[in-house]
């Protein structure tokens, strides 16, 4: 494995609620993720795919265990420094892609910068690369209600490098689309980490798509399982 960058540790995730049971959606889990590492996590709904996610992407505090970025416990960080690491170290998308709807393609995809400070000018020239780079130079001032599903999840994945993270995490990011317009989204992505040299960590269903990770996980019941070459082949 390339150089580590994330790593979680027995990492455990119990949800109580008043005078219910409590649930145990992650069972020590330990992944350890590399500077430009590309993984593919598959399960079945309820599995704890977008738990996990959370906690790696510090949105959700783990009830047993840590999570080291650089060696370094992220949640031992003030809630002010955890925001700051959060908004410039990780990168989400989600299935619904969160996109502020009065807003163009182009500021929703300025708008991390702007909050962290930058010039609208400086902002406006990498927003507008980015847009570029995920196949919407023509798409710039169309509002998310004028875009197709397929160039919604452009805007977000662009919004999401806006900052230059090192981690990427995508949940079920090609659930709405269709087959041949989620592959050209992880070609979009992989281009870009690439090029930005980001780790990717991918929730999806698609056995499919999950097959051309050269790491591919599984989530069952709260337990993350890696899958062989041989298991992989198996996939349908
Ligand atoms: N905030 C929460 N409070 C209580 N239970 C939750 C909460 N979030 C998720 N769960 C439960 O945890 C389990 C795993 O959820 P989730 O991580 O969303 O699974 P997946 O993304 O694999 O479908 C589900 O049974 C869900 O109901
Ligand atoms: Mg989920």
């Amino acid at each position: 494995m390339s150089e580590l960058l994330l790593s979680a540790r027995d990492v455990s995730k119990i949800y109580r609620r008043k005078s219910e049971p409590p649930i145990s959606v992650l069972k020590r889990v330990n992944l350890e993720i590399g500077v430009n590492d590309r993984i593919a996590i598959l399960g079945k709904s309820g599995a704890g795919k977008s738990t996990l996610l959370h906690v790696l992407g510090t949105l959700e505090t783990p009830s047993h265990g840590t999570v080291l970025f650089r060696g370094k416990n992220i949640f031992e960080l003030s809630e002010n420094n955890l925001a700051h690491f959060r908004n410039h170290q990780i990168g989400f998308v989600f299935q619904f892609h969160y996109l502020m709807l009065e807003f163009t393609a182009l500021e929703n995809v300025m708008m991390p910068a702007l909050l962290a400070g930058e010039s609208k000018a400086k902002a406006k020239v990498a927003a507008e690369h980015l847009l570029f780079r995920v196949g919407l130079k023509d798409r710039l001032t169309h509002k998310p209600s004028q875009l197709s599903g397929g160039e919604q999840q452009r805007v977000a994945i662009a919004r999401a490098l806006m900052m230059k993270p090192k981690l990427l995490l995508t949940d079920e990011i090609t659930g709405n689309l269709d087959s041949s317009t989620g592959q050209q989204i992880f070609d979009v992505i992989r281009s870009l980490q690439e090029e930005h040299g980001i780790a990717w960590v991918c929730v999806t269903h698609d056995e499919s798509l999950a097959r051309s990770f050269p790491r591919v996980l599984r989530l069952d019941q709260g337990e993350l399982f890696a899958l062989s070459h041989l298991n992989r082949d198996a996939l349908n």
